[in-house]
């Protein structure tokens, strides 16, 4: 069968089926808790910092929320129904801290647990392998009205709530990520302001930054041990957003060197080296405060990741300011580099991101030499106009030509000898895309908003074809 949607003739692009260690490449789908779930009332699920934001005026594009979303609270069977119809190795899911831990710290709310065991169990009677997140972007709201990211005590909540989840759901799912996207969830939510908790707080955001990665290594030393007394194997990572940065002229190149800072090196140096480099600090000199940085903090840091993974769209583009774009939403994200632009090139896909393979390419080898670790790439996609639904499907070929390139810049860069152990679809279902709200389309199901009716796009197909054969379908 072939689900290619037009006459162009593709090449086929061989997917890796062994890998040096003898292991196979692993190819997922993903999918985020307050993305999909809805049902935020149910269960004793407390207030997220993402019930908060939405409800602010202006904050959502068309001021929508995740109140009801892809209903996959209630749906999940047939989610994991599609997971499965694709053939899939893997679904990695985001847990929902309210669900657990609905005032933030303290008491644990069984009946969320109980979700995400259902889950669980949902996919391994599938085939399908669960991946957790233990942190896509819901923080508890009552953990917020603390101070949130800024505050240290956050970071050793968010142990807490991860050797909670574990204890119940570490016997069956052994790959777990502690934060997804760090940068977002620092940058984005305290100084854009543009996700929630959409604050505007300038240089403080660097603290969120670290309490972010402390937060992640606390959690990974709790995961650990709790493993090891129940005698079974775990592997903690992280999944950040790094990207290539190209100065989009030799001028921009200092701005771009704090550009890739902030974005890259923030994480990488206390992850790989236990340390910031001066580059670093000199933009942000906030982490140079021995009050917020503590004596032996960076070294507890270092080494706490046995993966590394890669969400990955564009490659950023830093200038100068006066060229480009200036009213990029992301302007405000990078506290401490002097004034630039982000320039876009063509093409872009329907959320305005420049499409470039080759930034994948370049960015899981340069991860894998910096990092000596195995690269996951956890997130992968495109936002297409694609809501129509015409015979039974919607015909998303750009979205198809998308995850084409970029899965063979992903077997380029593992024919180079980089250490790629799983590449992975963002995203299942057309969901809540935060501050776009519903107006962007990344998921390889189509969601009728009335009915929840999932209707599966041709790039479902199309993935389908090419998990089967290992090989990307020729189109006929
Ligand atoms: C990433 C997020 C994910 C989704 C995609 C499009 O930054 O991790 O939840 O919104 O972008």
């Amino acid at each position: 069968m072939s689900t290619a949607p037009d006459a162009t003739p593709r090449p086929p692009i061989a997917l890796p089926v062994r890998l040096p260690d003898g292991s196979r490449l692993e190819l997922g789908t993903a999918t985020a808790s307050y993305q999909v779930e809805g049902a935020i009332h149910e269960d004793g699920r407390g207030p997220s910092i993402w019930d908060t934001f939405t409800a602010r005026e202006g904050t959502i594009r068309d001021g929508s929320d995740g109140a009801v979303a892809c209903d996959s609270y209630h749906r999940y069977t047939e989610d994991a129904d599609l997971v499965a119809g694709l053939g899939l190795d893997w679904y990695r899911f985001s847990v929902a801290w309210p669900r657990i831990v609905p005032e933030g710290r303290g008491r644990v709310e069984q009946r969320g647990l109980d979700y995400y065991d259902r889950l669980v169990d949902a996919l391994l009677e599938r085939g399908v392998k669960p991946t957790g997140t233990l942190y896509h972007w819901d923080l508890p709201q009552p953990l917020e009205d603390e101070g949130g990211w800024l505050e240290r005590s956050t970071a050793e909540a968010f142990a807490d709530y991860a050797e909670v989840v574990a204890a119940r759901l570490g016997d069956r799912v052994g790959l777990w990520a502690t934060h997804n996207e760090p940068w977002c969830a620092a940058y984005l939510g305290y100084a854009a302001g543009v996700h929630a908790p959409g604050r505007r707080e300038g240089g403080r955001a660097h603290r969120a930054a670290f309490h972010l990665v402390l937060g992640h290594a606390l959690a990974a030393e709790r995961l650990r041990a709790q493993a090891g007394a129940a005698g079974r194997g775990i592997d903690v990572g992280i999944v950040l957003n790094n990207a290539p940065i190209w100065p989009a002229r030799p001028e921009a190149e200092d701005v771009a060197d704090g550009v890739d800072a902030i974005r890259n090196r923030v994480w990488l140096g206390p992850l790989v080296d236990g340390a910031y480099d001066e580059g670093m600090l000199r933009v942000a000199p906030e982490l140079a405060d021995p009050d917020l940085v503590r004596e032996g903090d960076l070294a507890r840091i270092q080494g706490s990741a046995d993966w590394v993974g890669l969400n990955y769209y564009t490659p950023v583009r830093p200038d100068l300011p006066g060229e480009g774009r200036s009213d990029h939403p992301e302007g405000g994200a990078y506290p401490g580099v002097a004034p630039f632009e982000l320039v876009v090139r063509q093409p872009i896909t329907d959320i305005g991101w420049e499409i470039d393979a080759t930034g994948l390419d370049e960015l899981i080898r340069t991860t894998a030499e910096r990092t000596g670790l195995p690269v996951l790439v956890m997130e992968n996609g495109a936002a297409c106009a694609d809501t129509q639904v015409v015979d039974g499907t919607v015909q998303d070929t750009d979205r198809i030509d998308y995850l084409r390139d970029h899965l063979a810049a992903a077997e380029r860069a593992r024919a180079a000898g980089a250490d790629l152990r799983a590449y992975v679809v963002w995203t299942l279902l057309d969901n809540f895309e935060w501050a776009e709200g519903y107006t962007k389309t990344f998921g390889i199901v189509h969601i009728d908003p009335a009915t929840q009716a999932r209707t599966p796009k041709a790039s479902y197909h199309w993935l389908a074809e090419a998990v089967r054969e290992r090989t990307t379908p020729p189109a006929s």
